[in-house]
This record gives structure tokens, C-alpha cells and sequence, in this order.
């Protein structure tokens, strides 16, 4: 049982700053992912939480000791890389009880934990087995046990699916999910994959360029960027932007007469999700010209522009919009995310 607490963290390698400034707490029992674009600086917030890499000033505390100064080891926690370093000259069995064996558990609970291990990664047909003779998923899945067999307080993960192809990524996906979930353990997950930290996480970090700007839950996030930078990274197609004029505390939306958030100048971006249209016809809607129409069965999926601004839109795939055509749209207005252009920081939303 453990909360982690990052205290007012920061990173420097010479004169860059990989950590700016990086405050975070994660409760006991909870998943919560780093996620950024590469370069961020996940890694390096994870190695300091690990203890395998020293900050250049601020606080880690894990169940509300400072860990500070305290080699990797003395920290209670488990980590599971990129690279799964299964040991190749060892078997599953072994690989699993390599953390025990580190601890000099005694052999009855060295059994009794890899078995139980083994169960929850469903890797028990597999533990005579040298690691060459299993796939990459199923070695993903050793590397995961092991972590788990010393029942850590806390668990580190560092884009531990990348390496996996598609289909086998959303499939561990889901079982981690199972695994974790019943294990109770505190979790940091490091990926660049939104999708991934969308579909695991109870809260995600964003961070950009040594910062974590915005916490939340990934619903809260995904429909309240507080930045532009948020908002874009997270969602598939990304949120659009479209800087409209305002006039008498109003914006234009075709026919429609949109509120403007207080505070906002001549202009105001509008943050809208591909998802939050409907089709209207003209002149009433907003006026959207059609690049592309692409079925995807699901969805219909529109790639054009709006006041000459790239937008994608998604619409229900009965509707029938063609590559060229000229659209009306009627916005889902308490979807919308009002943005400053100068700040790119979102407005508080409006009150209806
Ligand atoms: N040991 C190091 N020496 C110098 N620069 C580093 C070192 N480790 C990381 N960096 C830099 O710090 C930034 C953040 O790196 P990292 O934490 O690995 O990012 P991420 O995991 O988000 O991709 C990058 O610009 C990287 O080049
Ligand atoms: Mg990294």
C-alpha cells in the first residue's frame, strides 16, 4: 500500500532542463499514465522515481517517506521496461522468481509466488520453457510476472507494449488492465500512445517539454484541454482549432449566435471534437467544404476546412457526404473548448 508523491521536481542535464518543474501525487492503489511525445520527459521522471537517476532539486516520497538518497532496491517497487529483459539463459520459472530469489525468499514462497504470478499472466503452461521458444507477447508477459511476483508497492512501466505488433498491444492492453486491477497496486505508466493511456489509466499526466500540463480523469481530459497542446495529443482525430472572430461577445456559427467565453479579445479559437456535429443544412449550420470523405464502416470520417482552417469531423456512417461536397454542421455546444489564442489555454467553460 503506497501513494507516491512527486514533489516539485526538477532535471537538468548541463544546461537543458528536462524537468521543469513537476508536481504529482498518485494514490494508493491507482494507475496513473506520464504520457507526451517523445522527449518529454517521462523517462527521466520514472528513472528518478526509481531511484536510477538523481534529480536536480525537489522531493519523491512513497507512502510519505522521502525516498531521496535511497538505492532502487529500498524503494518497494518493480519496474517492467521497453526492452523486457528476460534473462534468455534462465526459464520462465526462473525469470519469474528472479526478484524473489534477489530477496533470498525461501523456496515454498518462491513457488507459491510464481504460480500465482504465472496464473494471473496466464503463463503457467510456459514455465519450463526458455524464453527463445515463446513469442514476444508471451516473453511481454514473463517480464510482467516477475514485476508482480514480488507483490510491489509499486509498479513502474516504461512503454512496456511498444515493442508488440497492433493487435497484440490491445490485447495485453486489456489483460494488464484485469491484472492490475486486481493486484491493487500503485502504478506509473509511461507511454506515448494516447490511445493507451486512455483505455488504462483512473488519471493521466500530460506532460510537454519537461511540464505536466494537465491531470485528470481521461474523459475530463479528452473533453477539458486546459491547453491547445492537450487537446490536440489526445484523441483520434485530434481536437480541431478554429480561430473565428468575435463580435458583441458572440461568436457565428452559421445561424447560430455562440457565446464567447469572458475575457476573450476580437478572436477566440473553438475547440471542437470531430464527434461534437451534426449535419445541418445551410445557411442555418456552419459551412464545412469536404477534401475528403472517407467510410471507415463505423464512422464516416471528413477531412476539409472550415473558415480555411483544417478540420476532420466524424458523422455516423448512414450519412451519405461526398469528397467535394459543401456541408453544413450544427455544433454540440457544451462540446466546445474555448481557447485563447495568445495563452492557447483553454477559457473556463461557459455556463449555459
Ligand atoms: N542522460 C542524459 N543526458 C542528456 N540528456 C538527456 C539524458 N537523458 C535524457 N535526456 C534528454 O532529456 C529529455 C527527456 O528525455 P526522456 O525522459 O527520455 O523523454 P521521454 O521518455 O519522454 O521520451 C530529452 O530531450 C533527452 O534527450
Ligand atoms: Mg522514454
Amino acid at each position: 500500500m503506497a501513494n507516491i508523491v512527486i514533489d516539485r521536481i526538477r532535471k537538468s542535464f548541463g544546461a537543458f532542463q528536462a524537468l521543469k518543474e513537476v508536481s504529482l501525487t498518485i494514490n494508493d492503489g491507482e494507475f496513473v499514465s506520464l504520457l507526451g511525445p517523445s522527449g518529454c520527459g517521462k523517462t527521466t521522471l520514472l528513472r528518478i522515481i526509481a531511484g536510477l537517476e538523481t534529480a536536480t532539486s525537489g522531493d519523491v516520497r512513497i507512502g510519505d517517506k522521502s525516498v531521496i538518497g535511497l538505492p532502487p532496491k529500498d524503494r518497494g517497487l518493480a519496474m517492467v521496461f521497453q526492452n523486457y529483459a528476460v534473462f534468455p539463459h534462465m526459464t520462465v520459472y526462473e525469470n519469474v522468481a528472479f526478484g524473489l530469489r534477489m530477496q533470498k525468499a525461501d523456496d515454498a514462497r518462491v513457488k507459491a509466488q510464481v504460480e500465482k504470478a504465472a496464473g494471473l499472466l496466464h503463463i503457467e503452461q510456459y514455465l519450463d520453457r526458455y524464453p527463445n521458444k515463446l513469442s514476444g507477447g508471451q516473453r511481454q508477459r514473463v517480464a510482467v510476472a516477475r514485476a508482480l511476483a514480488v507483490e510491489p508497492k509499486v509498479l513502474l512501466m516504461d512503454e512496456p507494449l511498444s515493442n508488440l505488433d497492433a493487435l497484440l498491444r490491445l490485447e495485453m492492453r486489456t489483460e494488464l488492465k484485469t491484472v492490475l486491477q486486481s493486484a491493487g497496486t500503485t502504478t506509473i505508466y509511461v507511454t506515448h500512445d494516447q490511445t493507451e493511456a486512455m483505455g488504462l489509466s483512473d488519471r493521466i499526466a500530460v506532460m510537454h517539454g519537461g511540464v505536466v500540463e494537465q491531470v485528470g480523469h481521461p474523459v475530463q481530459i479528452y473533453n477539458h484541454p486546459a491547453t491547445r497542446f492537450v487537446g490536440g495529443f489526445i484523441g483520434n482525430p485530434p481536437m480541431n482549432f478554429i480561430k473565428v472572430p468575435v463580435t458583441n461577445s458572440h461568436v457565428a456559427a452559421g445561424a447560430e449566435q455562440l457565446a464567447a467565453p469572458q475575457g476573450s479579445g476580437n478572436e477566440v479559437i473553438l475547440g471542437l471534437r470531430g464527434e461534437a456535429v451534426e449535419l445541418a443544412p445551410l445557411p442555418q449550420g456552419l459551412e464545412m467544404r469536404v477534401r475528403v470523405a472517407e467510410p471507415m464502416g463505423s464512422h464516416l470520417l471528413l477531412t476539409g476546412s472550415i473558415h480555411d482552417q483544417p478540420v476532420r469531423v466524424i458523422l455516423p456512417a448512414s450519412e451519405t457526404v461526398k469528397s467535394g461536397d459543401t456541408i453544413g454542421l450544427k455544433l454540440d455546444q457544451k462540446r466546445i473548448t474555448w481557447l485563447s489564442p495568445e495563452s492557447g489555454k483553454s477559457f473556463p467553460a461557459v455556463l449555459a
